[in-house]
């Protein structure tokens, strides 16, 4: 009996890399157990196997570069001929090269041969690349000549390539619609994409395929085209943005290169008619990509004499090398980091206040990458970036409603700027001690009272974190269209410093926001919507406040603008220096805040930015251009992986368990009913779906794990990590942790973590196998952890001095003023949380306000900010606590408040 290979897309739903090489691997097995077997039945047996696996593998492999026709069809013959000890040779060979990536380098992967040495010049260093090094990519030719011609095709192509070209390709040819949008989403290689007229389309897909395939469709929707070319170029785009795309017509050609739509189409040519020019283009296209116009020009001005009589000693690093007590500075860091600083503007090092060179092009560039209009670099963390936005769109006095667990950048923003926050609170997840997002219900509610109350003028912009600490995604589209159709120039910030990453997972990428500020542009554009929103104004205009909560409303395509602004901590998801973060801009009226902005960016910046940041900044929007799509896809297996191993683990799954989705998204907010990552309903089209309709969607890779029934505070448990297995991690709450995956994690990293908890969990059972004592204590600790939780503070209010009504529900304030009044010390005062006379003052009053803000870690939002009423829950809260660090306040000297004279 065959060994049944299980159809392993759900398993290896976000990397084929993964389900390749384990493939792959398996293969290695099969053959080493044929070579092994020791009578002839057995031997047939495994054999057999062996071409089984091999038939399954060649289904993946038409997309992929290598080892390619050529080698697998030279592994067949040799089943064929029952040479297992042949077969198991060339399954190494090409196993090995897969697994270290050897094939991009070394000419001798590519041949049959068993005995030929590894150049190895490739293999993995963290010394610098050789000077010969290339980077590697295919290109995918979406050929309508018949099959038998494209090895000959493959070579002609492979001809042209030169030993000066700046990268090695390899060519890969398909015939179908459907191989082409697999094979751009099965191989993250694929970097360029030419398309003849006339590919077939293929009704005869093997189901397994056709499967898969319908799961990536069901990302592009229908886009239906009279010419199948462009519409194969435009889904191709949508999967993957980043894919240079190259058109050889055989008609049409004039028509579509002059079509002002087709834009993103890198070259027309005709035919096949000048070969070396596409080749040409093939390279110069991946090369535009590659460049790095600040990190190029630093490395140059790295290269060249300079003498340098300003400021930065450091710079040359002179008087590091050549000290007599500092030298291990040099060392430790090496030249290149001294060599490539320097404080002045000049020599073609640009200035990140004022760009006008090589910053200002990588800007651009990064723009591009991340589907943005403007971007600008940030060196000083998103805590900065927010600070810079909120400047340049609030004035004092406007009103910004904002969630109010968001990062305390943006509580301190407003007190800079004067804004009056509206603090909306988010849903609560009191089990495990942290909040969810804000609803789109609350969301209108709050904009609904501001126009009730007459002040919706005042309201200029909306703060969201997406997705939030926790994971939780918002759906920016649906979010900003229904606030539009209530106030059509609202402005909205979304905090994305975790989510950066999310641009280039063809599902996550729909959540942001740059995405979703294209997409409500189209809308505005589309005379359907505009059909539906004539039907709908006039029975919308004159909705009741509750119809208004509960219908989904249009926006207004003749008033509505889209101003929207991104921030992302690049360097919390991609390969930048920490603190490199980027504001991205997407905003019909940027021209009118141009100079506001600029102001803002004067204020905050350093006018000693770190080239380095810079630097790192210019090379991860690379990185994320040219292998974002692997990176993040695998980042995103990861996290699958660790999902399902620690829920389904007979022995982790005793004591911990990473929070699924329908754990930290009530139900009405999941339209989709999507319930777990790790049970069977989690495939591509159920993610899909969720993407599209959920109010909420858990970011895969941010992984809550639940410690409580171990034992654990977040704490304790981050402390037991860190300390004893060196694992670091995330933030944590009461009873979990936070694990996240990223771009740099590997599957060791996930083998070392599932050890880790293996053995922590047979401490917890050792420890309490024969000690009753011990077993009592931790179920008590158990649970004060998991039940014993202090319910969750809403915000209360603003007292009313710092407000501008006297209006019943008014909950924005003016935050800046409160701030300010406890600069005088005379008007404040300090009530211990033991003291009786909160008690009192709770009850009888005058009201306790709070003169600073207090934010528990964890969780980490302000139970407290200045100006608020502080009530009995919010007391509670804080007296239950028994978290160490708690900012803004000390136990020795309680709570910091104004004093009621002080505050009218
Ligand atoms: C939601 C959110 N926004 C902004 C920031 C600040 O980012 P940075 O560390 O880049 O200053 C953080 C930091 O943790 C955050 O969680």
């Amino acid at each position: 009996m065959l060994t049944n290979i299980p159809d392993q897309s759900a398993e290896y739903l976000f990397s084929t890399r993964h389900e390749r090489l384990d493939l792959w691997c398996d293969l290695l097995q099969r053959c080493r157990d044929w070579v092994a077997a020791n009578c002839s039945d057995a031997k047939e047996q495994k054999r057999r196997e062996v071409v089984h696996m091999g038939q399954h593998l060649q289904t993946l492999e038409r997309y992929h570069a290598y080892p390619g026709q050529r080698l697998m069809t030279i592994f067949e013959q040799r089943i064929g001929e029952h040479d297992d000890v042949g077969t198991l040779r060339l399954a190494r060979r090409i196993c090995s090269s897969l697994l270290d990536s050897s094939y991009r380098h070394d000419a001798n992967d590519w041949e049959p041969a068993d005995d030929l040495p590894d150049a190895s010049a490739a293999r993995y260093s963290i010394n610098q690349p050789s000077a010969q090094f290339r980077p590697y990519f295919e290109l995918l030719i979406v050929s309508s000549d018949a099959s038998g011609t494209w090895a000959q095709k493959q070579q002609d192509i492979r001809n042209l390539r030169r030993h000066d070209d700046a990268f090695v390709y390899q060519p890969i040819i398909v015939g179908t619609y459907e191989d082409a949008l697999l094979a751009v989403m099965l191989n993250p290689d694929v970097q360029v994409v030419a398309i003849h007229d006339g590919f077939q389309r293929d009704a005869n897909l093997s189901a397994r395929l056709r499967g898969m395939l319908d799961q990536y469709q069901s990302l592009v929707g229908s886009q239906a085209h009279e010419d199948p070319t462009l519409e194969l170029a435009v889904a191709l785009k949508q999967l993957r943005p980043e894919l240079d795309i190259i058109l050889l017509r055989d008609r049409n050609i004039e028509r579509t290169a002059g079509n002002p739509q087709m834009a993103f189409i890198n070259r027309v040519f005709y035919e096949f008619e000048e070969p070396m020019e596409v080749h040409l283009c093939v390279i110069e296209g991946v090369a535009n990509r590659y460049r790095t116009p600040f990190f190029d020009n630093l490395k140059r001005y790295a290269q060249r004499p300079i003498g340098t009589f300003h400021a930065l000693p450091i710079a040359r690093g002179k008087s590091i090398f050549k000290s007599n007590w500092i030298r291990d500075m040099g060392a430790f860091y090496g030249a290149n980091l001294f060599l490539a600083e320097s404080s002045a503007t000049t020599g073609g090092l640009d200035s990140l206040l004022e760009p006008t060179g090589n910053i200002r092009q990588a800007q651009l560039m990064a723009a591009s990458t991340f589907g943005a209009q403007q971007a600008f670099f940030v060196t000083n963390g998103t805590s900065t970036a927010n600070k810079i936005v909120e400047q340049a769109l609030l004035a004092p006095g406007d009103i910004v409603l904002i969630d109010r667990n968001c990062h305390k950048s943006h509580h301190y923003a407003a007190v800079l700027t004067g804004a009056y926050p509206l603090y909306i609170d988010a849903y609560p997840l009191s089990e495990y001690s942290m909040y969810g997002g804000v609803t789109l219900a609350s969301l209108k509610q709050a904009l609904l009272k501001l126009k009730r109350d007459g002040k919706l003028e005042r309201a200029k912009m909306m703060v969201l974190t997406n997705c939030t600490f926790d994971g939780h995604v918002y759906n920016p589209l649906r979010v900003m269209e229904e606030c539009l159709a209530i106030k059509p120039d609202l402005i909205f910030l979304w905090d994305e410093a975790w989510f950066g990453f999310a641009r280039f997972s063809p599902l996550l990428r729909q959540r942001t926001a740059m995405h979703a500020a294209a997409e409500l542009r189209k809308r505005l554009r589309n005379p359907g919507y505009r059909q539906r929103y004539a039907e709908q104004c006039t029975a919308q205009e004159a909705f009741t406040d509750d119809e208004m909560q509960h219908n989904r409303l249009l926006m207004n395509p003749e008033s509505t603008q889209v101003r929207v602004y991104q921030t992302s901590s690049v360097h919390k998801s991609m390969s930048a220096l920490r603190q490199g973060s980027m504001i991205l801009v997407s905003d019909d009226a940027f021209a009118q805040t141009e100079g506001a902005f600029r102001e803002a960016v004067f204020t905050h910046t350093s006018t000693s930015p770190n080239q380095q940041i810079i630097a790192s900044l210019d090379i991860a929007r690379r990185q994320m251009n040219l292998e974002g799509y692997d990176l993040v896809m695998r980042a995103t297996q990861l996290a699958f992986v660790i999902r399902k191993q620690v829920n389904n683990h007979p022995v982790i799954s005793r004591y911990f368990k990473i929070l699924d989705v329908a754990d930290l998204i009530p139900e009405p907010l999941r339209q989709s009913k999507i319930a777990s990552y790790v049970n069977d309903s989690a495939h591509w089209s159920t993610l899909s779906q969720a993407i599209t309709d959920d109010e909420f969607f858990l970011d895969p890779t941010r992984l809550t794990l639940s410690c409580g029934h171990a034992g654990f505070d977040g704490t304790q448990f981050k402390q037991l990590l860190a300390g004893r297995y060196n694992i670091q991690l995330n933030k944590t709450s009461r009873n979990s942790v936070l694990l996240q995956t990223n771009i740099n994690n590997t599957r060791s990293d996930v083998a070392h973590l599932l050890q880790v908890l293996v053995q922590i969990c047979r401490d917890i059972d050792q420890s309490i196998a024969d000690d009753e004592n011990q077993a009592q204590q931790l179920r008590s600790r158990v649970t004060s952890l998991v039940e014993d939780l202090p319910a969750l503070p809403d915000f209360s209010c603003f007292h009313p001095e710092f407000r501008s009504d006297a209006l019943e529900g008014t909950i924005e304030g003016d935050i800046r003023k409160a701030f300010y009044k406890a600069y005088d010390h005379e008007a404040c005062e300090y009530l211990k949380l033991s003291d009786s006379k909160i008690d009192q003052r709770l009850e009888n009053g005058p009201p306790l306000v709070s003169a600073n803000f207090v934010i528990p870690y964890p969780p980490g939002f302000p139970i407290m900010v200045p100006g608020q009423v502080v009530t009995a829950p919010i007391i509670d809260f804080m007296r239950n606590l028994d978290v160490q660090e708690i900012h803004g306040y000390t136990c020795a000297q309680g709570l910091k408040l104004l004093k009621p004279e002080h505050v009218g």
